[in-house]
């Protein structure tokens, strides 16, 4: 009897410890949903397997790693994957690091990842994400590293950044951001994975550690455009004075009273 109730309690604690996580997995499914793998890496990404993608510490589907049978890592790098990242992401409330790197995603970053409390790592670099760096990021305090290189993402990189103390590493070079780089994350520059390194790679970015603000740059083309039309400018200007000169001198001289002036001027012969 005793023996059955702890057969029981055991079945109970394996059923605990098995249940998937409703949470983990509307998000499992909403990313499977979102993304194309045209590659086939999630071909074990099955609806049976994500819906229970934890066995306790053990892991059912390729790229995600379990913690007490919550999600807790994501990393699904160089599988040439397309699609968008859901915001429903931020329902794996227990992730600490999530890798989408080195794909072909597009879309926005969805600043419903603030959600993520635990994320202490951010790789999503070299995919095709475009729209601003969501400052809601900055909610996820244990961020530690962010790498958001090689995208086409654009605006000015959110002040709110710099208040992630942990942050250590930071590259948000190769994009097309604008506007000039947060103090806060500037005057970290010297500490490892800190440096203008992080920072190049995006035309409209200033201030250090890189180069102040450029005079918004003249390119050669503006000075050849420039130079054209000036000329072309002066040339007009030259031409209609040149036209307008004769017409009057044309009018003096075919002025009756001035041909007779000109005449009584003129010495007899
Ligand atoms: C899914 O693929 C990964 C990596 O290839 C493998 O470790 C895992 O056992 C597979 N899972 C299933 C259910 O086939
Ligand atoms: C799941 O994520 C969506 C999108 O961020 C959010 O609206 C929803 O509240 C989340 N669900 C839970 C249970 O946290
Ligand atoms: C992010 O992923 C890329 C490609 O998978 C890798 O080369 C890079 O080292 C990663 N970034 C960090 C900071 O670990
Ligand atoms: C960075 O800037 C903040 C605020 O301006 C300042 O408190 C901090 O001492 C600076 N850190 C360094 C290393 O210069
Ligand atoms: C920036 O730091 C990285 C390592 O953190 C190093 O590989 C790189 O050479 C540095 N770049 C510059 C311009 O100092």
């Amino acid at each position: 009897m005793s023996r059955r109730h702890l057969a029981a309690a055991f079945a109970a604690a394996l059923f605990l410890l098995c249940a998937a996580d409703p949470d983990d997995e509307r998000c499992l499914s909403h990313l499977h949903q979102s993304l194309s793998d045209p590659a086939g890496g999630l071909r074990n990404w099955t609806k049976a397997s994500f819906s229970a993608p934890c066995d306790g510490f053990f892991s059912h589907l390729q790229g995600v790693t379990c913690n007490n049978g919550r999600v807790y890592k994501l990393a699904l790098p160089g599988l040439s994957l397309g699609g968008t990242i859901p915001p429903e992401l931020s329902n794996c409330t227990n992730l600490q690091s999530l890798d989408l790197s080195a794909n072909a995603l597009s879309g926005a970053i969805p600043p419903e990842l603030s959600a993520l409390l635990n994320l202490a790592v951010l790789n999503l670099s070299a995919n095709a994400l475009s729209g601003a760096i969501p400052r809601e990021l900055a909610s996820c305090a244990y961020l530690n590293i962010i790498d958001l290189h090689g995208n086409q993402l654009s605006g000015p990189i959110p002040d709110e950044l710099g208040l992630l103390v942990r942050l250590s590493t930071l590259d948000v070079s190769y994009n097309r951001l604008s506007g000039p780089i947060p103090a806060l994350l500037a005057n970290r520059t010297g500490s490892v994975g800190f440096n203008a390194s992080s920072f190049v790679g995006n035309k409209n970015l200033y201030g250090y550690p890189l180069p102040p603000m450029r005079t918004r740059g003249l390119s050669v083309l503006a000075i050849v455009g420039i130079g054209l039309g000036s000329g072309l400018l002066s040339l007009v200007l030259s031409f209609s004075a040149v036209c307008l000169w004769l017409r009057a001198t044309d009018r003096t001289a075919t002025t009756p009273g001035e041909e007779g002036k000109i005449s009584q001027l003129m010495p007899d012969y």
